[in-house]
């Protein structure tokens, strides 16, 4: 008698809810994700006990068909797709059609939906995988699901589970990476009869401020840049907004929040010079790429992606950032307003590089010029300047400096304190950069050339890549099924372990498509170079000195802060120092 036999459909839905549904968290995200694809514009979610004792969203979607609703809890039954070709171009959250089956598997599930052309709403129940009959029921319009006593009939599982508030804070986060996703969309959140979030539908930036916080979103860097089937949008932390944590990384790679190495790499490297060591960056960002590339159906919780050529989406994705942090203040602006920012900020200094495209560029540098030299002439018969003109630099004019080691100006907002060394330590740097950017790198033949054992991989890199090496300044030659033979290196770089720079730089020519080693590791020394090479504090300046370095911080790109990501200005607008005097105006 043979001993294989297939499993009772239960079972099969049990072990699959392993996957799907690990926790309270997993079951929400899948409710709201069919919520949002019905065509949801409010949702409410309603828990209880960290989502354990219930589970309940209510939509406002299109409903499902009375008919439809038995196959609404069984496994693989999905109204979004039916074919392979729909699979590799799917747009919407769900396809996989097993979410409800595996919850309804290890929970009580009720389903009571209505669509618009139906006279009364239709009612179905699964508990522990026993599907009710279909029954009338009572409904304005959508659908509302209650999920109860997730796991009371699968005690393994429940015992994985960890404290309510944890299981609540998981629950908290699925909820704020959908609400972040669909700005449009209106969402609240209640706990145990407490109400929590409530979100208007309201744009990406406001729906941010509610979510990650005003600090960040404020003064965010606004990205929107498109390619060829690719776009990334959203908004990007000011280097001076940084988080100590990864608290506030959010991407979505077609509307879905994701955890992704190629994209997260890229995202780190262009902030990789602006970001003081410990700090780390804070993003809202949307990568919308067309769906023929790039494979969602990785994960059962859809939580990864593969993309089919992941060098470009690096490429994009760096690039893109990177020209949204770069933008040089006067191409720019500073924005002048700060109704956004909260009362509480008015002492604390605020770091506004702000890189919102309000209009505040200097269209008359004669005239500018001319009131510059007008405020230093009044500044030294020590009477007040006259009224800012209005086409004003960024960050002003110089008034004074303070100790030796900060610029006082004044600009349209109000007072800008300028870090004297950390401004020309940026402007420096990005010049020593400019210089090397334009050249191709230079190549220094090795004396005694060096033999590495290397990977079969590598050697194949090293084939296939024989021309970026060249480009980066290598020469690199097969000698053996394991080894490499190194007979030049990047000059700039020669002092550096040639072996361990090779390796790096073939690892990611691999996984990325191309190689930022060696520019990091230049960008590196020149960032020495250039924190030496910086005017030191103490040093005096004279007013016109003072005016120069910060014309030339306008021009500078990434000049809000030094290379190591230590901000280069503040601005205490009139408003905060009106504040501070207890003067209404
Ligand atoms: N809130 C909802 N509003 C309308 N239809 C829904 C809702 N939730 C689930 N459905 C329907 O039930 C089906 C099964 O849902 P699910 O098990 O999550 O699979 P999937 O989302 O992968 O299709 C969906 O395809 C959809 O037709
Ligand atoms: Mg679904």
């Amino acid at each position: 008698m043979g001993r294989i036999r297939n499993l009772p459909e239960l079972l099969v839905n049990q072990i699959a809810a392993g996957e799907v549904i690990d926790r309270p968290a997993a079951a929400l995200k899948e409710l709201m994700e069919n919520s949002l694809d019905a065509g949801a514009h409010s949702i409410a979610v309603d828990l209880a006990e960290g989502g354990v004792r219930r589970i309940r969203v209510v939509d406002d979607g299109g409903g499902i068909d009375r008919d439809d609703l038995p196959l609404a809890v069984a496994r693989f039954a999905t109204s979004k797709i039916s074919t392979l070709e729909d699979l590799e171009r799917a747009a919407t959250l769900g396809f996989r059609g097993e979410a409800l089956a595996s919850i309804g598997a290890v929970a009580r599930v009720a389903i009571v939906t209505r669509r618009a052309d139906e006279r009364h709403a239709w009612r179905i129940t699964c508990e522990a995988g026993a599907v009710s009959a279909v029954e009338p029921a009572a409904l304005a319009a959508g659908t509302t699901i209650d999920v109860e006593d997730l796991y009371f009939n699968t005690p393994a599982r429940r015992k994985f589970l960890k404290s309510e508030s944890t299981e609540y804070s998981r629950c908290d986060e699925a909820f704020a990476r959908i609400a972040l996703s669909r700005p449009a969309v209106a969402f609240s959140l209640a706990h145990n009869g407490r109400r929590g979030a409530h979100l208007p539908p309201e744009d990406g930036r406001a729906r941010a401020a509610r979510v990650v916080g005003d600090d960040f979103a404020g003064p965010a860097v606004e990205v929107a840049a498109s390619g060829n089937r690719i776009a990334l949008s959203g908004l990007a932390a000011a280097p001076g907004f940084t988080r100590a944590s990864r608290d506030a990384q959010y991407l979505f790679v077609n509307g879905r929040f994701v955890r992704d190495k190629v994209a997260g790499h890229a995202i780190r490297e262009a902030y990789a010079d602006v970001l003081h060591h410990d700090r780390h960056p804070a993003y809202v960002l949307f990568l919308d790429i067309d769906p023929s590339m790039v494979d969602v159906n990785v994960h059962p919780a859809k939580s990864e992606v593969r993309f089919r050529d992941s060098g470009a989406v690096h490429q994009f994705v760096f690039h893109a950032l990177r020209r949204a942090l770069s933008a040089p203040l006067e191409k720019t602006g500073v924005r002048d307003d700060f109704s956004g920012a909260p009362e509480k900020s008015s002492l604390t200094p605020v770091f506004t590089p702000t890189f919102s495209q309000s209009s505040f560029a200097i269209a008359q540098p004669a005239a500018a010029y001319s009131a510059m030299f007008e405020i230093a002439i009044a500044e030294e018969r020590r009477v007040m300047p006259a009224p800012m003109p209005t086409h004003a630099p960024v960050l002003g004019y110089a008034l004074a400096q303070l100790h030796g080691i900060y610029i006082l100006a004044q600009n349209q907002a109000g007072l800008v304190i300028v870090d004297m060394h950390a401004a020309h330590e940026r402007i420096v740097y990005e010049g020593l950069k400019a210089a090397l950017d334009s050249a191709v790198l230079p190549s220094q033949p090795l004396l005694v050339p060096i033999a590495m054992t290397a990977t079969a991989e590598e050697g194949e890199q090293a084939e296939a890549g024989r021309l970026e090496l060249e480009s980066l300044g290598f020469d690199v030659a097969s000698t053996g099924p394991r080894e490499l033979l190194i007979r030049a290196v990047p000059a700039l770089l020669a002092d550096l372990d040639a072996q361990g720079l090779l390796r790096s730089v073939l690892g990611e020519m691999r996984e990325f498509g191309a190689s930022r080693v060696l520019v990091e590791r230049r960008n590196e020394l020149l960032s020495s170079m250039a924190c030496h090479g910086a005017v030191r504090a103490n040093r005096s300046l004279t007013v016109p000195e003072m005016n120069a370095l910060l014309r030339e911080m306008e021009r500078t790109e990434f000049a809000g802060s030094c290379n190591h990501g230590r901000p280069t200005w503040v601005q205490f607008p009139m408003a905060d120092l009106d504040r501070l005097f207890m003067r209404g105006r």
